[in-house]
């Protein structure tokens, strides 16, 4: 991996770097890198379906009554600020960042991301914080459906083994079981699995690689190798666009 430095061919890119993938693949790793790397703002879209679910949980509306979670959707208010680490998730003004990870809430943003009228929603906020480029917004249809025109596509996969290991070591290390014991690897799996079914299924804006997405499969890759393809991606559009203009 090239150490963390400023961008080495333009200081500001006002360009949208796409990262879809399911999840433990990887994404918000690879997407927080790129960012420092190249001075782009990082935005992970799962975390607003997060914590319109959060919302949704905690005034006890149906997952399952897309008319319901419609009327909800309209009368709230969800804000990414993207910080070193992670976004800072504002729900209506009020800071979620630290309730929005656990399974309860996982689960019920799978679920209510199915529904057309909340992904557009969401689309709609997305396409605005990303209008003026210089952004690496993270998903699951961010180059399919959030920006096809992105300049760069990258589309994250590795096997269901590996990252439902990725996520088990990270509820340990993370103490997002909070007071409940860290469940067993195999359920893990199982519930990761089940995530993914849903996301890769649903029929609207279904998690799958952009046509002209790079695809970088992490199963046999260390983090480092994975973000080393990752910015030799974004170098490789860079040098390209490089080549364009010199000829304009
Ligand atoms: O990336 P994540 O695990 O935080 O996402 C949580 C859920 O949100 C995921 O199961 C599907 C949904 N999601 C989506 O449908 N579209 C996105 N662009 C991002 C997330």
């Amino acid at each position: 991996m090239s150490a963390d430095k400023t961008p080495e061919l333009k200081p500001n890119l006002n360009i949208v770097v796409a990262i879809d993938g399911p999840a433990g693949a990887g994404k918000s790793t690879i997407a927080r890198h790129l960012a420092r790397h190249f001075g782009l703002l990082n935005l992970e879209t799962g975390a607003m379906y997060r914590a319109f679910a959060l919302k949704a949980l905690r005034l006890d509306v149906a997952l399952d009554d897309p008319a319901a979670l419609e009327r909800l959707a309209v009368e709230t208010d969800i804000k990414l600020e993207p910080g070193e680490a992670e976004n800072r998730v504002l729900l209506d003004g009020e800071d979620v960042t630290g309730q929005i990870r656990n399974q309860t809430v996982t689960d019920a943003a799978s679920r209510v991301s199915v529904f057309p009228p909340i992904r557009a929603a969401m689309v709609k906020r997305q396409q605005e914080m990303g209008a003026r480029g210089g952004v690496v917004m993270e998903g699951r249809d961010i180059g399919t459906v959030v920006f096809p025109k992105a300049e760069v596509k990258i589309f994250l996969d590795a096997a269901p083994e590996v990252r439902g290991m990725r996520r088990y070591d990270q509820i340990g290390q993370s103490g997002l079981a909070g007071a409940k014991a860290v469940p067993p690897p195999d359920e893990v799996i199982r519930d990761l699995r089940a995530r993914d079914e849903r996301d890769r299924n649903r029929a609207d804006s279904p998690l799958k690689p952009a046509p002209d997405a790079f695809l970088i499969d992490s199963t046999n890759l260390t983090l480092e190798d994975a973000v080393k393809a990752a910015e030799d991606t974004v170098h490789a559009w860079l040098a390209k666009s490089e080549v364009s203009n010199s000829h304009r």
